[in-house]
């Protein structure tokens, strides 16, 4: 017994004077330490903000690629964490993206809002998990209370329930998985949750817009339907799904043999920012008895706007919802939202872990929430929205979603009036997709010319735009997030985008 005493101290004493200086606890040393790295931290934020006037640096990928090829391949204590920041200034926050740039107009990123930040801090050093509530405790409520004013605003019944995710990818997911196990449940004595799918899943068909969300497929191949599965739908001069075309696929796949089980529509198309007429594909997902999800990944943010959230009308009607509030509620990826009209379709994914939220903790009524969620580890996302909710209200937000979408509607006019663009639509939020034409009688490659000027605005650095493809011809794209940005902003990256296009001509 001496001996075993003996032996555990001199272990105790073998151990490296500040072995544990690294972790957060409350020890008064590891506390200093804690502050002492937020604040150099928030420093080197700072700096970014003040050195960084552009979204891009320009830095070519052989620039930055070479700086990781000359480090170590072994990582070795003895930097200071104020040295460390030195270097990931070289390395990584010199050239970062910024997106909270005026000038930053290209993909679906917003700026973020200050209290965000400031959860940001709370959220990673507490750590809580959401997937119960003996790891997250009062997490658990503020997350439900942000659910429950989601549903509200969604106007979903009393009965509906949804959880945070990781992003609109994974709500999909969890749209087309109960849309398939609801249709399973319904049609074939297989549960889906046991054994798998029936026979009869190859022939199973999902109804979309042609310009829909590439997750709608990617997520019906993961769930065991195939991309094939997914049927896109025509669109009209607006880009939004013509319900004429979307009845007359349904008939046409079940006159093929096949079975139509869900239609989705989106409300904010990723190039487009168009919404499709939701209260039509209701009526038809009801008269064709097919679950009806609504993409609202980007189009969500229009519940918080008096002046536009009319233009969701037919989202209450739906069987499921995504929103992501890491796009136009102004977050910090990631944080987005899965919303179903009745908290019973969640059995169809039922798992009772015994570690984690057992049968009878749930007859105890102990609100685990990992029975809601594909993840299991969940980041307490949802703190974020409530530190701003909790500072700004939803008034002020409503108001840079209003601001976002005027932006847009000006640009859209400002850019006809140029005479040198081809402006394909008029955003119903605020993307808008165009390309450069100056003189169309030219025997210039448009698409070749459309994609020099993008690559060349991204190698300068000075505005950031994105580009895509319509009907195989490649078009720019300007999606507008900032409510700071201002039409005086957006001449100037016009400005750039013709300066380019010249270029082009003078050297072709
Ligand atoms: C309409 C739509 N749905 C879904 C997604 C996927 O969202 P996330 O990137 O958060 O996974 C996007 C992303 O741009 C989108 O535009």
């Amino acid at each position: 017994m001496l001996q075993e005493k003996y032996a555990l101290q001199l272990m105790e004493s073998e151990k490296p004077e500040q072995l544990y200086k690294y972790l957060f606890n409350e020890l008064p040393e590891n506390k200093a330490y804690y502050q002492k790295s937020i604040n150099q931290t928030i420093n080197a934020v700072i700096d970014h903000l003040e050195t960084r006037t552009t979204p891009y640096s320009g830095a070519t990928v052989e620039q930055i690629s070479e700086r990781f090829s000359r480090l170590p391949a072994e990582y070795q204590e003895g930097n200071s964490l104020q040295i460390v920041l030195e270097e990931l200034k070289e390395l990584y926050l010199n050239d970062a993206v910024s997106f909270h740039n005026k000038k930053y107009v290209a993909h679906l990123n917003c700026p973020i809002l200050i209290p965000t930040l400031a959860a940001e801090v709370i959220i990673s050093a507490i750590n809580t998990s959401m997937d119960t509530w003996d790891q997250s405790a009062g997490g658990t409520f503020i997350e439900l209370k942000l659910i429950e004013w989601t549903l509200d605003k969604i106007g979903y019944p009393q009965a509906a329930d949804g959880v945070f995710t990781s992003g609109g990818t994974q709500s999909n997911m969890m749209g087309l998985l109960l849309a398939r196990d609801h249709f399973i449940h319904n049609n074939y004595a297989v549960d889906p949750n046991l054994d798998g799918l029936p026979a009869e899943a190859t022939k199973f068909r999902i109804f979309c817009s042609e310009v829909s969300h590439f997750s709608l497929k990617k997520n019906a191949a993961l769930l065991g339907l195939g991309q094939r599965s997914v049927v896109p739908v025509p669109v009209n001069d607006k880009y939004q799904m013509d319900p004429d075309a979307l009845e007359e696929a349904i008939i046409k796949e079940k006159s093929l043999g096949n079975i139509p089980i869900a239609v989705v529509g989106t409300a904010g198309t990723t190039d487009f920012s168009s919404i499709d007429p939701l209260s039509e594909i209701a009526g038809l997902a009801e008269r064709y008895q097919l679950w009806f999800h609504v993409d609202a990944a980007y189009g969500g943010g229009l519940i918080l706007s008096d002046k536009h959230k009319e233009k969701l009308k037919g989202i209450e009607l739906s069987d499921s919802a995504t929103i992501d509030y890491h796009k136009t509620f102004f977050q910090p990826v990631s944080s987005s939202g899965f919303f179903m009209r009745d908290k019973s379709y969640i059995n169809y994914i039922k798992y009772h872990a015994d570690y984690l939220n057992s049968k009878e903790q749930e007859e105890e009524g102990i609100p685990n929430m990992v029975k809601k969620s594909i993840q299991t580890t969940r980041r307490f996302d949802a703190l974020k929205l409530w530190v701003s909710l909790r500072t700004m209200g939803t008034q002020r937000l409503g108001q840079y979603i209003d601001d976002m979408i005027d932006l847009a509607q000006r640009t859209s006019l400002m850019l006809r009036n140029r005479g040198k663009f081809e402006v394909l639509n008029h955003p119903e939020i605020s993307a808008i997709v165009f390309r450069y034409i100056p003189l169309p009688n030219t025997k210039v490659d448009v698409c070749a010319l459309n994609t020099y000027i993008r690559k060349a605005m991204f190698d300068e650095g000075k505005a950031l735009i994105a580009s895509t493809k319509v009907d195989d011809q490649v078009y720019l794209k300007f999606t507008l997030l900032n409510p700071v940005t201002e039409l005086s902003d957006m001449q100037e990256i016009v400005e750039h985008i013709e300066r380019h296009g010249h270029n082009y001509f003078r050297n072709n």
